[in-house]
Order: structure tokens, then sequence, then C-alpha cells
């Protein structure tokens, strides 16, 4: 009945987590489910407010314009020049996006014709390799390896590959390694796209999740880089708005228009009271980012420290809402003892893809109470 794309998805290798944590919850155990990362703390009431006004404007109610409204496409230009000092034309080289899931996942299309090549990260966000795997394209792995602070290694592409790939996903701040990237790698990057003529698609969804002062970066801070890059940008992790679907793709104005084609022949834009909404969000005094920022500092730091004492290997992240523990051996295995010892759930890093083996995600999108619950087991299941 299924078609090849479908019948061809790699195995869902949190199948056995998800089983073992109803068994958990059957049992009456008080499962931390730190397996997720939607973040728990509601959307800002000035953004519900937006909607709500938004919603009862008549002019919202009839199919949006595919490309998204100037007055989004302006403010989301806007937010690009005060936060990372980038400028933007809101007319081409930005396109509202119904989270940036919907963006990734139609991408490839415009790009990639059957049997071509796309370089992909892994471990990482499983769309990317799903999405190039639907467009017919055939995904390359780039392993993101500890020793390379899970940036790819570019100079250990094979050329042949490299001449022959017609896009590169990337991710930083990272899913799931947490792993950031400095001036100097995006550089390289650039340098390599152009060389090799390679569309680079940067997911930057986590740029605003940031620890320490350590502010994130975006690609377009590189000279060159709107020559061969577009960014995909998402206000689900920024404003907590995982539920209202809103993102941007910006950069490359070709690339901008080549997904904007085929989204047009697939879906009808994004409800316009939610881009009013986005507007509003984007819009807040800074104190509203600061706020929540300040409630992740506290949650990842509490649950760093924990993890470390336990003897865990890891890194302090700069950014996203994740920590990236090496446990060595199976991750599957290893989630399942965890569960079982201490009712917490984490994701095996496995079901990132292969590199992932031997690591485990622990998200801090739970109420921070919770976190420090955790934190407790944690402390009694290390002694
Ligand atoms: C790396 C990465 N990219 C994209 C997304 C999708 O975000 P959105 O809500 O904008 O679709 C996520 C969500 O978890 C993510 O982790």
């Amino acid at each position: 009945m299924y078609a090849d794309r479908i019948k061809h998805l790699p195995p869902y290798l949190f199948a056995a987590i998800d089983k073992a944590k109803q068994e958990a919850r059957a049992k009456g155990v008080d499962v931390i489910d730190l397996s997720v990362g939607d973040p728990d703390l509601p959307t800002p009431a000035h953004i519900i407010d937006a909607l709500d006004k938004a919603a009862r404007d008549t002019s919202n109610h009839q199919y949006p314009s595919y490309e998204g409204k100037l007055t989004f496409r302006t403010a989301v230009a806007s937010w690009y020049k005060e936060t990372f000092g980038v400028d933007l034309d809101p007319q081409k080289e930005v396109l509202a996006l119904i989270g940036s899931k919907e963006g990734i996942a139609h991408a490839p299309l415009a790009f990639i014709n059957p049997g071509d090549l796309a370089l992909v990260p892994d471990p990482a966000y499983p769309v990317y390799r799903t999405a190039v795997s639907f467009a017919g394209g055939v995904p390359v792995v780039m392993p993101l390896l500890k020793e390379n602070r899970f940036l790819p290694d570019l100079d250990a592409i094979d050329p042949a590959t490299a001449r022959k790939a017609k896009l590169i996903f990337l991710n930083y701040p990272n899913n799931p390694t947490a792993a950031s990237a400095d001036r100097a790698f995006f550089k390289k990057l650039i340098d390599f796209a152009r060389e090799n003529e390679i569309i680079v698609m940067h997911d930057n969804p986590y740029s605003e999740v940031y620890y320490d002062g350590q502010r994130s970066m975006s690609i377009f801070e590189v000279e060159g880089a709107k020559d061969v890059a577009v960014e995909f940008h998402s206000l689900s992790k920024t404003y907590n708005m995982t539920g209202w679907r809103i993102g941007a793709v910006v950069g490359n104005p070709e690339v901008v228009a080549g997904i904007g084609k085929i989204k047009s022949n697939i879906d009808s834009g994004t409800f316009g009271a939610v881009q009013d909404a986005g507007i509003a969000a984007m819009k807040s005094p800074e104190s509203v980012v600061d706020e929540i920022r300040k409630v992740y500092q506290h949650r990842i730091d509490v649950l760093y420290r924990a993890l470390k004492d336990m003897g865990m290997q890891l890194e302090k992240p700069r950014a996203t809402l994740y920590l990236w523990a090496y446990v060595g051996g199976s991750s599957i295995e290893y989630a399942k003892r965890l569960l079982d010892e201490t009712g917490i759930v984490a994701t095996p890093g496995v079901g990132f893809g292969q590199y992932g083996e031997g690591y485990v995600r622990f998200s801090i999108t739970q109420p921070t109470e919770r976190i420090e619950a955790a934190v407790d087991r944690l402390e009694k299941m290390g002694k």
C-alpha cells in the first residue's frame, strides 16, 4: 500500500523507550520526562493578546499570502538587524513558514533531483535526512564527533562527493549535541560551499536560548554567507510558541524563491493572525526573552552539575535546551536503566543517528521544580 519513501523510513528508535515510559507510568512511577524539547513555559501574555485582537480582524479570515505578510517579513528583517546586525530585504530575502520544520521538510524539493547528493549531519534533527530522501536525494552523512567539538570535518568529505552535493544541512546551536559553532567554522563552511557550489541550509531555532551571556551567531554575520546560504529561524523556542507554528527562512534570494515556489504549490501560507502575533513576539521588549533565559539558565546549571557529579562526560552548553552526556555502550539500555532506577526519561542518542550512540540527551523543558526533583534522584542514583 505504502510508497517506498515511507516504507524505507528509518525504524522508530524511540519506540522502546516510549513503551518503557508507558509501563513505568502504569506501575505508578512518578515519571520525569526530560526527553522532549518543547518549552513548558506559556507564551507571553502580550503575544496572546495580539492574537486575540488579530483573530477578530476580518482581513485575517481569508487565505493569507503565500510568502507571508510584508509586515511580518519586515518584522523578521528588523529582528535580524537588532539581534545579529544583519541586513535582509523583506521583499526578497524573507519567507514566512508554518514552523521551521515545514520549511526544512519542503526545501530539498526545490533543489534536489532524484539521485542528487545532500550532506547531512549525524546525530541530527531527523527531518534533514528524511526531507532529502522524500525529494529522491541521497543523504551523505557527516559524523559529528566529540573530538571535532561536534562540528562536521569538512576536510574529511571526499572531494568528488563534495563537488556532487547540491546542499548541506547544518544546525548550530545544535540539537542534540548542544554544541555551538564559531565564526571560523562558518567562514570555512561558506568557502567550502562556494568552492563546491553547494547551498547551505542553516537551521538556527536555538540562537536565543543561550547561557552565561554568550550570545549565538547567525550565519549571516559572516561575510559572503548570503551568496550561498539560507537560515531557518523559528519563534517556537525563543517565545515559547511551539504550538503556534510560525517561523521564517531568510537569506539568499534565489534559494528563498525556490522554497517559496514549492510552498505555493503545497500550502496556502500561515494564518494572518498568527503572523500578527509573531510580529508582537519579535517586537517584545528584551526583558521578555531575558526572563525566559534566566529560567533555563538555572535549570541547565543544576542539571549539568548533577550529571557531572555522577561522573558523566559532558560539556556545559553555550546554548540550546539540551545536555548531551556520554554514557558509553548502548544508549537505549542506559535510558531504560535510568528510567528503572530514577523514573527519569532521557532520549537515547542513537535515535538521532548512529553517531549518537553512547550518548543520551537530557532536555530542560519541564517545570523547574521537576528538574530539581530529577537532580535529587540523580544524586541518589550517583551514590
Ligand atoms: C534543530 C531543530 N530544527 C527545527 C525544529 C522545528 O522547530 P519548529 O517548531 O519551528 O518547526 C526543531 C524542533 O525541535 C529543532 O530541534
